[in-house]
């Protein structure tokens, strides 16, 4: 068994068992082997767009003998799985790139048949749960982890909710996620206000927009430091 780094740990904790898994972008292998040690799915879809990155999920899966379980597709997201996955992981790609892989697989498949979608994108972190709100997607952990950078991980199922401006910035995040990880996350966007007023000053409607947002962090991060510190 593969020592998870932190970032793919707090990744597994999100997973629940399911039929059919598909770790979309499955790379080093390392979640889908999890997967199917751990009994969290009958059938592990293992999918890369890269050949080579793919093998490399073939070989871990043959040494530790559970290939049997998995089915391996090169190819682009979700567009040559010919079984239904009802879990689904995205991870370590790019916000657009995630929305693009479900916009696609939305042209010729249900989402319905999508039980439980598990993303961690790298940026674009407000597209991606704007995408999920106005798709049926109701986000029920989203949080921020450190893993020598900051991480957003997201855990979304079918259903409606409205985010507000605010949930759709800074995150679903409940105060149980409330952790020196995301607060750190808060301080550096603070940082990056701060900066693009300095720099921006002169332009109204910029200065308006980042004074707006923050108020809201300043807002966050003390409550956030009233909960933790
Ligand atoms: C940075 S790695 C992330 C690996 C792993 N999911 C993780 O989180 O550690 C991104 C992987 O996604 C694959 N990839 C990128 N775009 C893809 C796409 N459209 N469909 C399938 N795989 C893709 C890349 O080839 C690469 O192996």
């Amino acid at each position: 068994m593969n020592k998870l780094t932190r970032r793919l740990s707090a990744i597994a904790e999100l997973i629940e068992p399911c039929a059919v898994f598909a770790d979309v972008g499955c790379d080093h292998g390392y979640m889908s082997l999890y997967v199917l040690e751990h009994w969290k799915a009958n059938r592990v879809l293992c999918i890369d767009i890269s050949l080579k990155c793919l093998e490399k999920t073939i070989k871990l899966l043959k040494r530790n003998q559970v290939d049997d379980q998995a089915i391996f597709y090169n190819c682009d997201g979700l567009k040559a799985v010919r079984q239904k996955p009802d879990e689904v992981l995205i991870a370590g790609m790019g916000g657009t790139e995630i929305i693009n892989i479900l916009y696609e697989y939305s042209k010729t498949h249900d989402l319905d048949s999508i039980e439980t979608l598990i993303i961690q994108p790298m940026r674009d972190t407000y597209a991606v749960r704007k995408w999920l709100n106005s798709n049926g997607f109701f986000i029920v952990v989203d949080h921020v982890i450190k893993d020598g950078k900051i991480y957003h991980l997201i855990k979304a199922k079918r259903g409606r909710q409205k985010l507000t401006e605010f949930q759709l910035t800074f995150g679903v995040v409940e105060a149980s996620y409330y952790t020196r990880d995301y607060l750190e996350w808060l301080r550096e966007y603070e940082k990056k206000c701060l900066r693009i007023l300095e720099n921006a000053s002169q332009v109204l409607a910029v200065n308006q927009s980042v004074r707006g947002k923050l108020n809201q962090i300043q807002k966050q991060i003390k409550t956030v430091e009233e909960k933790i510190c």
